[in-house]
């Protein structure tokens, strides 16, 4: 091929690009579920073996205690910036399954959408990457116009801590200058985002002992706590009726947002808040004097996610179970810590337990919350990218979501995160019938192409 540009390649390559993505799509890397151990490999490897195609350097599956990690990099460029990509092969349970139009592992095309599980969350988006760096080797004979290094995961929805650790222990070797991650959502088809803020989590278990044994609740019942009960009062004491969480010192270190934040972010407001209104079909409610988008963006939360004990099945069961236990959350803002707020909690729970009921908290996974300079200098050029790309003004937002990694490149790289994602408000991620717009899947391949063309003259 003579000097066509890479943009040029990946648009001629759209129909093969689409086709590797269905196949990636398929192997089904629930990282949740161990029956699905053997597919976790299988995607890592999958990644490894696209990651070598495309020129890659040192491309390797690196063994973890938990699933595996890939690595590559390719560092030939002296004198030009280092770029560390980020995405992650595994993927979210698919239940409720009956809920799905086509099988959640048989990618399926509909009305220029690609429905699978992690069409958006994040196989499509990391594929995005993959497709970038191998349209900018072919066109830049066997180069890059960067250094680049990509860490692929495959534990981002469950927490592990592998990948955290892997970084940790070699972080004076990774050295980058900013780091990559396709992970996120766009406001509206067509309006280029650019995240600049993640909140972070605490997830916790909590468990209520009672009897020593499952008791008849007509022998016993009247005379023991019950700690189903005990656990629902708990939870009922977290929070009060304004919304506002009453874990002593829950507040103490969030920092407030900033007036140019809420500015920027009321003139946003109206679209996002309706989307969220669509998709809820219930009133918004929340913390009093906060707006939903403040809520969602700047505001801790605290949820229960289960509440499991005692007997569910048909029919009755007269008894009092022993144990109960409870999932909970808590997203956290900046200045949070979450060992501090986990501890915060802990010492909650003890002082409210009933008399009768012994309570106990396991942390779960956690991870702090950030966020992006917007005047850094690279993610000046992102949104400068991103509006060539698709043709309007790029809007920075923050996300309620988490990306766990994303500290860990502040903290042990000391390096800001570019999170550029291609993801649509109704993309359905982690819930059924979730997709990926195949025009955003393009688009993301050559807005990655283009950043990476941009960064080759910042020093
Ligand atoms: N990609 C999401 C997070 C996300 C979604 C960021 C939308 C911005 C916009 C990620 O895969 C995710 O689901 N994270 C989990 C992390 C948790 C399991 C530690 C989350 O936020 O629940
Ligand atoms: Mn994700
Ligand atoms: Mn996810």
């Amino acid at each position: 091929m003579g000097n066509i540009s890479a943009v040029t390649y990946a648009r001629a390559n759209r129909h093969r690009f689409l086709h590797e993505l269905k196949e990636f799509l398929r192997i089904p890397s629930v990282s949740a579920l161990p029956e699905h151990q053997n597919d976790m490999s299988a995607a890592a490897e999958f990644v490894r073996s696209s990651l070598l195609r495309t020129g890659m350097e040192n491309v390797s599956v690196i063994r973890t205690d938990g699933h595996p990690l890939v690595y590559a990099d390719w560092l030939n460029a002296p004198g030009r910036p280092t770029c560390l990509c980020y995405g992650h092969y595994d993927v979210q349970p698919v239940d409720p399954i009956e809920e799905w139009r086509t099988a959640p592992f048989e990618p399926a095309e509909h009305e220029g959408n690609l429905y699978a599980r992690g069409a958006s969350d994040d196989k499509g988006q990391l594929y995005s990457q993959l497709k970038a760096l191998e349209s900018l080797f072919h066109v830049h004979g066997g180069k890059l116009p960067i250094n680049v290094r990509i860490l692929v995961e495959g534990e981002e929805e469950i927490g592990g801590k592998h990948v955290a650790q892997f970084i940790c222990k070699n972080a004076n070797t990774l050295t980058a200058d900013v780091a990559l991650v396709t992970d996120t959502k766009m406001l509206a088809p067509d309006v280029p985002t650019l995240c600049v803020g993640l909140r972070g989590i605490a997830y916790v278990e909590i468990e209520a002992h009672g009897p020593a044994v499952d008791l008849h609740s007509g022998i016993y019942g009247g005379n023991i706590q019950n700690p189903l009960i005990a656990m629902a009062q708990i939870i009922c004491r977290l929070k009060d009726e304004k919304g506002k969480i009453t874990v002593p010192g829950f507040y103490d270190r969030v920092a407030p947002i900033s007036v140019e934040e809420k500015a920027s972010w009321r003139r946003i407001a109206a679209d996002i808040e309706r989307s969220l209104q669509d998709r809820v079909g219930t009133a918004l409610c929340g913390e009093d004097g906060y707006t939903p988008l403040e809520r969602a963006w700047g505001r801790p939360t605290l949820d229960v996610h289960g509440i499991i004990g005692g007997f569910g099945g048909d029919g009755p069961k007269t008894v009092i179970p022993a144990n109960a236990l409870a999932k909970l959350s808590m997203r956290i803002v900046p200045d949070m810590r979450p060992a501090e707020v986990i501890t915060q909690v802990r010492n909650f729970i003890h002082e409210i337990q009933p008399s009768g009921i012994r309570v106990n908290l396991r942390e779960i996974q956690s991870a702090p919350a950030v966020v992006v300079d917007v005047h850094d200098k690279y993610v000046e050029i992102a949104a400068d990218v991103l509006r060539q790309v698709f043709g309007n003004r790029t809007v920075f937002v923050r996300s309620g979501g988490s990306i766990p990694i994303v500290s860990d490149f502040q903290t042990y790289l000391g390096i800001p995160t570019l999170l550029m994602g291609f993801g649509l408000p109704d993309d359905n991620t982690h819930a059924p019938n979730e997709k990926f717009g195949i025009r955003n899947f393009f688009k993301g391949i050559e807005a990655v192409i283009r950043l990476m063309e941009r960064l080759k003259p910042v020093a």
